[in-house]
């Protein structure tokens, strides 16, 4: 059962896992509006999505945004299961937006568990650094490479963060987000050990809380200094609980900015009552906020990214 001793993958330089253990915090808005805040900027960005749940935030499988590779379908984690699986390089869907590339999440990711716990016996440890193997081939295409990742499932976290430069963690100020923040303390602390000792903490954030609730973020704060290092960078900006433009975003597949720039020609509550237009055409007010407050946690995370220090 002893296998070879572990090759250490370099990760791409700005490769970032957005990621902790507790499901439903914002990773996969953060991750895919992160991802897409690149590629606006010009920067060529890949996002993976390492997570068994597709939101499809990007609209790739609702609006057929991207084009396909040639070959089975790679929606629904098929294309990343595939990939490991055989082990050749990743296949993304690609020009999902412009300069943005992204490989799916979904339901076959889930399967990726029985198939690393198969390879377990043959090849320790190194089974997590199977994403890092399949990403190496395309990493040298990006300048970027943000990772979005499943909540409870150390298997999965794993081999995000074996791929990863830097970890980005949001929280909530619940008390199960913060022990979910202890999760992936732990097996950031596992992989930096065994796996990637490249790997660092970008810094946390708090998300989807009311701004003005100060003394309550000074509380998560002290939590994130617990769990994650006296020395972890917060952001200061706080992304607002907003859940309708949220979630009206999503279910479009539009990113927050996307989303704020139909507002001019949106429909109204009026037109709604007059018997003009649907409900689902009202493109809410609140939508502006939430676009300027995820524009400047952007801002304020590629700047961690940057320059975090070494742990
Ligand atoms: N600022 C916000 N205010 C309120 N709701 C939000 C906000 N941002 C995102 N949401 C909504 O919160 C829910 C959870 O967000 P998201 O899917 O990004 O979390 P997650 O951490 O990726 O969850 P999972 O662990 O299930 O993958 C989604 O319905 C999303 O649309
Ligand atoms: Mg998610």
């Amino acid at each position: 059962m002893l296998s070879d001793a572990v090759d250490v993958i370099e990760p791409p330089q700005n490769s970032v896992m957005i990621g902790t253990g507790k499901g439903g915090v914002g990773k996969s808005t953060i991750a895919a509006h992160k991802a897409a805040w690149h590629a606006a900027r010009g920067e060529r960005t890949l996002l993976i999505c390492v997570t068994s749940q597709d939101d499809d935030d990007l609209g790739i499988e609702r609006f057929g945004r991207g084009i396909r590779p040639e070959g089975p379908s790679v929606l629904n984690g098929q294309g990343l299961y595939r990939s490991i699986h055989d082990r050749t390089p990743l296949l993304p869907v690609r020009e999902v937006r412009p300069n943005l590339d992204v490989i799916p999440g979904g339901e076959a990711v889930g399967e990726l568990l029985t198939l690393l716990t198969a390879r377990m016996p043959v090849e320790g440890a190194q089974v997590v650094s199977a994403l890092s193997r399949a990403l190496a081939p395309i990493a040298p295409w990006y300048d970027q490479v943000v990772i979005d990742s499943a909540p409870e499932q150390d298997s999965l976290e794993q081999l995000a963060l074996t791929a990863a430069r830097w970890l980005f963690v949001p929280t909530r100020s619940d008390d199960t987000s913060i022990r979910g923040m202890r999760r992936i303390a732990r097996n950031y602390k596992l992989v930096r050990q065994q796996m990637n000792p490249y790997l660092q903490v970008a810094g946390a954030c708090l998300y989807g809380s009311n701004p003005s609730a100060t003394q309550l973020h000074e509380e998560v704060r002290q939590e994130v200094f617990k769990e994650l290092g006296p020395n972890t960078p917060m952001t200061g900006l706080v992304v607002g609980y907003r859940e309708m433009p949220a979630v009206n975003a999503r279910k479009k597949g539009l990113t927050f900015g996307e989303y704020a720039a139909m507002l001019p020609t949106s429909a109204k509550s009026y037109d709604v009552a007059a018997g003009r237009a649907a409900r689902a055409d009202v493109v809410p007010d609140s939508i502006r906020p939430l676009a300027h407050e995820m524009d400047l946690l952007n801002v304020e995370i590629d700047a961690l990214c940057r320059k975090a220090p070494a742990s």
